[in-house]
């Protein structure tokens, strides 16, 4: 018979860690005496960060006694203490090859329902004092478990563990953990584990990408769909050079840049809403400038083309237009992105302001090339008709659409702008627009925007009862941070490290646009970009999780800790890589 050994509870605290606060739950302490368990927590114990932590189907985490002496063997140590592991409940027996999901449990007053394996978060490690627990967890197939409260009650250290029902399809813990994180993810498994009610919705929609990528999609992306969005493999490695076949101009501040192959051979197809990026050499004697910019043609064209708006002061989009000229050559990386036009019959919102319609005019071109049925709505703000770029093309292709809707709105109108004609309303795209519009609720929405635009659309759409998840974005420039848990990280420019440059290869930071030299006194890529405050998203940093995985548009890395699973071609895990050259990466 199971027992519960040790009942550990502990509030979040702030904890320093290389130079900063983690905000964290992980120490819990054992307690004596009965405890409530409810169905959010038990009484006293909280969680740091509720994102990754906490919630109904996380309520405790469990973990084994066995498991205290494999790791005690492992690491040589004897200075563990109930609730070592960040655990609530200390259990002897219920190990990870046997406990299924959607088994129940009575202890004392209460009875559970097991849910998931344990996050793997680098917090753990934090507490252990060894920051590869996260990936060791999962690679000794040792990682507990997380059980939802079916029923409130007190529960007390030297309990019974009584088995009450068994989870359907008999999925253990340390088998879902295994499908999820190690490579292979076998398709019937996968199924099997769907199959169980119990499972938390977050497992579910993991397991639930990698079962869908697995429907036999051509150029499937190796890596880990489960766990980080990934588009086909990209058609070249590092940057190629291609011709300038023609420039236009669009508006007053945005022209457009055809590219044809050097050979004149027609380009790889790209997905509707990628983007290409440009090694460029404004200055010859300086550092190249690295920019990326979303392809706006008919996507299956021979040639790409993008649209640059002249930003004031701007170094690549001034190069661009004062100096590019037709037949240049230009270093180009292959199209990469995963905002891309999804399949299915839902309406689809194109959503965009300024230069924001690049790349969902690439998808109103695939729509429109495919005399799409659905129902398709293109919603553009911008200043007046001088800056309106693509007016008459994106009308010409929304006429080809069964079924299309237009609505362009002008904050500054010019005197020339003929209301109704050229545009609807007098304003910018809002919350309360979108509300007068009635957009449909059941659509996919693509967005892209200046940052103001960015900031409130995406929540005005959830808002109007879109599902956040149908809710695709484009940012150009930075994307936001992950790091769970940090409590005083301001967000400030870009910059290169402290102390003279790194003897290493030059690493390129493409979003933020900042180059600086490795030095192999950073453990990893995340540790030089956290040096610069390049945003970046994180979370086990020992490769386990792929939330740091990024794009590598050129250059090669070796990873120290290999990581469980290798990302997808033409990225990187950046918590536990290296470069073994210079490096382009689309951070
Ligand atoms: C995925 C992605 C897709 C993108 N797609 C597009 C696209 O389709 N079209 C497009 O035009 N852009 C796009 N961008 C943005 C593009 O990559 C560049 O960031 C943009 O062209 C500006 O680069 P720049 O070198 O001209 O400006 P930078 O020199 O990098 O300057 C950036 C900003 O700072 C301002 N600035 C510069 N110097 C000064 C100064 N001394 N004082 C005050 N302000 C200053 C500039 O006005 C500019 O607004 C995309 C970006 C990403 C990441
Ligand atoms: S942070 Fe988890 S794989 Fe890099």
């Amino acid at each position: 018979m199971a027992k519960l050994l040790a009942v550990n509870v502990g509030l979040p605290k702030d904890v320093p860690w290389q130079g900063r606060n983690v905000h964290t739950g992980v120490w819990k302490q054992a307690v004596t005496g009965p405890r409530m368990v409810r169905r959010l927590n038990i009484d006293g114990d909280g969680q740091g960060d509720l994102a990754g932590h906490g919630g109904e189907h996380r309520a405790v985490l469990v973990y084994q006694i066995d498991s205290y002496r494999h790791w005690q063997k492992e690491f040589g140590r004897d200075d563990f203490v109930y609730g070592q592991f960040g655990e609530n409940f200390t259990v002897d027996g219920l190990p990870d090859d046997e406990v299924c999901i959607g088994d129940r449990y009575r202890i004392g007053e209460a009875v559970f329902e097991v849910t998931q394996p344990r996050v793997t978060c680098y917090r753990v490690g934090l507490r252990m004092e060894e920051p590869r627990m996260p990936s060791l967890l999962v690679s000794h197939r040792r990682p507990g478990f997380y059980l939802r409260v079916l029923t409130e009650g007190r529960v007390e250290a030297g309990e019974e563990i009584v088995k009450v029902a068994s989870g359907p399809e008999g999925v253990t813990v340390a088998e879902i953990d295994a499908l999820l994180y190690l490579p292979g993810h076998p398709r019937d498994q996968l199924a099997r584990a769907l199959r169980v009610p119990a499972l938390s919705p977050g497992w579910k929609g993991s397991l639930q990408a990698l079962l869908d990528q697995d429907e036999g999609v051509p150029g499937k992306p190796a890596g880990n769909v489960g766990l980080a969005s990934a588009g086909p493999p990209p058609a070249w490695g590092g940057f190629r050079p291609l011709r300038v076949a023609r420039i236009d101009a669009e508006s007053r501040s945005v022209f457009s840049l055809t590219l044809a192959a050097v050979d004149g051979a027609p380009l790889p197809a790209a997905l509707p809403g990628q983007f290409l990026t440009f090694r460029l050499r404004p200055d010859t004697a300086g550092p190249p400038a690295i920019r990326s910019y979303s392809m706006s043609g008919r996507p299956g064209s021979a040639c790409y083309r993008i649209s640059v708006k002249q930003e004031p002061r701007g170094v690549a989009s001034g190069y661009l237009r004062a100096h590019l000229r037709v037949g240049d050559v230009l270093d180009v990386a292959a199209p990469r992105g995963t905002f891309t036009l999804r399949a299915g019959d839902s309406p689809v919102l194109l959503v965009s302001a300024g230069i924001g319609a690049t790349p969902v005019l690439a998808m109103l071109h695939a729509l429109a090339a495919a005399r799409d049925p659905r129902e398709v709505w293109w919603l553009y703000g911008t200043r007046d008709g001088a800056e309106h770029p693509f007016a008459q093309e994106s009308r010409d292709l929304l006429a080809r659409l069964p079924n299309a809707h237009e609505y362009v709105c002008y904050s500054r109108p010019a005197p020339g702008d003929r209301r109704g004609v050229d545009y609807e309303t007098a304003g910018r795209i809002s919350a309360d627009l979108l509300d007068g519009l009635r957009v449909p609720r059941a659509a996919d929405a693509y967005l892209c925007g200046p940052p103001a635009f960015m900031h409130e659309l995406p929540a005005a759409l959830a808002s109007a009862g879109l599902t956040p998840s149908r809710i695709h974005t484009e940012i150009f420039g930075a994307g936001p941070a992950l790091t769970p848990g940090l409590t005083n990280v301001a967000a400030r420019p870009v910059h290169p490290p402290a102390g003279p440059p790194g003897p290493g290869p030059a690493i390129s930071f493409a979003r933020s646009g900042l180059t600086v030299e490795w030095d192999p006194s950073y453990a990893s890529l995340l540790e030089l970009a956290e040096a610069c405050d390049v945003p970046t998203r994180w979370s086990c940093r020992t490769g386990v999780c792929h939330t740091c995985e990024s794009g590598l548009l050129s250059g090669a890395v070796g990873y120290s800790p290999e990581p469980v699973e290798a990302p997808s071609e033409g990225d990187v895990l950046i918590c536990c890589s290296q470069p073994r050259d210079d490096l382009v990466l689309d951070l």
